[in-house]
């Protein structure tokens, strides 16, 4: 059995979200207010998603991402990721920012995380320290270079640009990736932080990155799968390293989506713009059979969103930002 939208899209991807805490504080997503977490029982336990998991492998899910909040903060990620693997989910990676990576990399390895994303916006201590109000930059870095050295390499690097805090360093990063032989990605500020500051003028555009490692490193496309997030570039020179760019607001992909998510207290949303989310905790709480699950996924993904309407004149935000949506 497969999950189609009524845009004939199919969905293939999931992310999961196991946690809704994290220990960074990123302007461009979280409050600097003080904690807002939700309470334990209301995140769905590990057995909850291990059935989950099976229900949305059983309707064709190829490819599982966990993410949080921070999923490292949450104890029993390890063996999560061992039970997607051994129910032969195809693709299992995982969104990080990367400050426990450096003692955890090895067990995710052995659990069988196959790719990992890690969040690094700023290749200076002190810039690091403003946008994530954390001091763990160096704690950061050294995670970045324990996953270089494992199977996991090469890691995809996150940053997203917000104008006039980071974008000066779109050439550092260039930098950063072809040294370091990383897949180096730029995102567009999405209208997804908690404070509200987004607006149209402190986006990037991908267009202006582009231009601007081009004009210093010729880059060459490279293909990429039609449901891709980033379009991808190596350099014409040969030197390692990849470039991502990753536009939501300046070049919408909704079109060829194929994700949805499942929030840590048990919320489908069938997009990150969603003005709603679909409630399978409760029903799952109730003592719903497999069948019935399959019933309400089924009829809640054929509603999914066209797309994000971020361009539109009427958009708003939705009511929950990145950390409890889950990147
Ligand atoms: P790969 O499978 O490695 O390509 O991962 P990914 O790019 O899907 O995952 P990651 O967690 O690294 O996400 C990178 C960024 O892509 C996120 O910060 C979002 O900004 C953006 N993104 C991911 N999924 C969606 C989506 O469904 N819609 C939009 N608009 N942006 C998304
Ligand atoms: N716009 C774009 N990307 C964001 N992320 C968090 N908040 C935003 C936002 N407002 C990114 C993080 C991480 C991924 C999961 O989501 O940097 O890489
Ligand atoms: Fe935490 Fe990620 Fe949000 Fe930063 S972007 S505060 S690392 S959940």
């Amino acid at each position: 059995m497969a999950l189609h939208d009524k845009f004939g899209r199919q969905i293939t991807d999931l992310r999961i979200s196991v946690t809704d805490r994290c220990n960074f504080r990123c302007v461009y997503c979280r409050s600097a207010d003080p904690e807002n977490y939700r309470a334990k029982d209301e995140i769905l336990s590990w057995p909850e998603l291990y059935r989950l998991a099976g229900i949305f492998k059983t309707l064709g899910v190829r490819k599982m991402r966990v993410t949080g909040g921070e999923p490292l903060v949450r104890p029993g990620v390890e063996e999560f990721i061992s039970h997607l693997r051994d129910l032969g989910v195809e693709d299992i990676s995982m969104t990080t920012n990367g400050h426990l990576l450096s003692e955890r990399c090895a067990r995710l390895v052995s659990a069988g995380l196959q790719r990992i994303n890690i969040s690094l916006d700023s290749l200076d201590a002190a810039k690091f320290e403003r946008i994530t109000r954390t001091k763990l930059f160096a704690s950061v870095m050294n995670g970045i270079d324990v996953v270089q050295a494992s199977a996991l390499a090469p890691a995809k690097i996150n940053a997203v640009l917000v104008r006039g805090i980071n974008d000066n360093e779109v050439q550092d990063f260039a930098v950063f990736a072809r040294e370091r032989d990383v897949v180096m990605r730029f995102i567009e500020f999405m209208p997804l932080d908690a404070d509200h500051h987004w607006n149209r003028s402190l986006v990037v555009p991908a267009a202006e990155v582009h231009r601007r490692i081009h004009a210093r490193w010729p880059l060459e496309e490279i293909p990429h799968h039609y449901s891709e997030t980033a379009r991808k570039y190596r350099f014409a020179d040969g030197a390692p390293g990849e470039i991502g760019l990753i536009a939501p607001v300046t070049q919408p992909f909704c079109g060829h989506c194929s994700r949805i998510r499942l929030t840590a207290d048990g919320k489908i949303r069938t997009c990150l713009f969603s003005k709603e989310d679909h409630d399978l905790r409760s029903l799952l709480r109730e003592g719903a059979g497999d069948e019935d699950l399959v019933t309400y996924i089924t009829s809640v993904v054929m509603e999914k969103e066209e797309g994000h309407r971020i361009n539109e004149k009427d958009f708003h935000p939705p009511n929950r930002s990145m950390v409890f949506i889950g990147g």
